[in-house]
């Protein structure tokens, strides 16, 4: 018996990773976080497959449910929006399934930043602009900041931001990177990236409306050079005279074949 912890994607059902898909198909349990994973996943489930919405349940309630699936030997597909390596509550399940014993695995899947790269059909390291993007949120209601990771910390680098759990907070955003990225630095607030309802809001650090942000609160700030700009350079990788194991050039290349 395995639980197979599995990034579902950023909403459209079919922005799941193969892996994933065959592994809810093959598990006779299925948890999901109903916040966020889309339900027409759920259609991959085997006929008579159990399937909990965890939204509403405590980690010791979603340790009950993975408990009695142990017991009984099913295995368990566990579904988070996204990918798992960021904001998935994922890490303090596998602590307890350590202390247990119990068999894991994790299956990635693509996370909402990138999912609002595509929206926007932006590349966010764009040569000589921005070589980094920072995933990061404001401090939350359950969540604190840890120390040396306000939001100007990371301003101070210039560096892409993409800010997620914050966007009821855009105003104070604004605010706070307006000293670092200049009032004209672009922004784009993509909502619900890939679901039918999805929204784009594009502007500035001075021109959005804050208000915007007010209501669906499932949305990603996106903030940098990099998300408005034509005037970069042509990354080196392909330059016509650019000599690189895969496309040696000149009469002494690097890379001889
Ligand atoms: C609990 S976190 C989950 C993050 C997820 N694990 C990931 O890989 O992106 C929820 C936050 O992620 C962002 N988010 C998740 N799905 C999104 C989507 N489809 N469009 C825009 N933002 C999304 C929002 O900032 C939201 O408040």
């Amino acid at each position: 018996m395995t639980v197979h912890f599995i990034g579902a994607g950023p909403g459209a059902p079919d922005l799941i990773t193969l892996r994933g898909r065959d592994l809810i198909a093959a598990c006779p349990v299925c948890l999901y976080a109903g916040s966020l994973v889309p339900e027409a996943l759920l259609a991959h489930c085997p006929p008579g497959a159990r399937i909990v919405n965890t939204a509403p349940l405590s980690l010791d309630q979603i340790m009950a449910e993975i408990g009695a699936a142990h017991a009984a030997g099913l295995d368990v597909a566990r579904l988070h929006s996204g990918d798992l390596s960021v904001w998935s509550a994922m890490g303090e399940q596998l602590r307890r399934l350590r202390a247990l014993g119990i068999p894991y695995d994790v299956t990635p899947g693509v996370p909402s930043f990138a999912a609002a790269a595509a929206v926007l059909q932006a590349e966010l390291t764009l040569p000589g602009l921005a070589q980094s993007v920072v995933l990061t949120r404001t401090a939350g209601r359950a969540s604190a900041m840890p120390e040396g990771e306000a939001l100007e910390a990371f301003a101070r680098t210039g560096a892409t931001l993409a800010i997620h759990l914050s966007v009821h907070l855009l105003a104070e955003v604004q605010a706070r990177l307006v000293p670092f990225y200049g009032a004209d630095c672009p922004v784009a607030v993509v909502f619900r990236a890939s679901w039918p309802d999805q929204q784009v809001v594009r502007g500035t650090l001075g021109s959005v409306d804050p208000a915007i942000g007010l209501g669906e609160r499932t949305a990603l700030i996106l903030v940098g050079r990099a998300l408005a700009a034509e005037g970069f350079d042509d990354s080196r990788l392909y330059a016509g005279d650019y000599d690189r194991r895969y496309r040696p050039v000149g009469t002494a290349p690097r890379f001889p074949e």
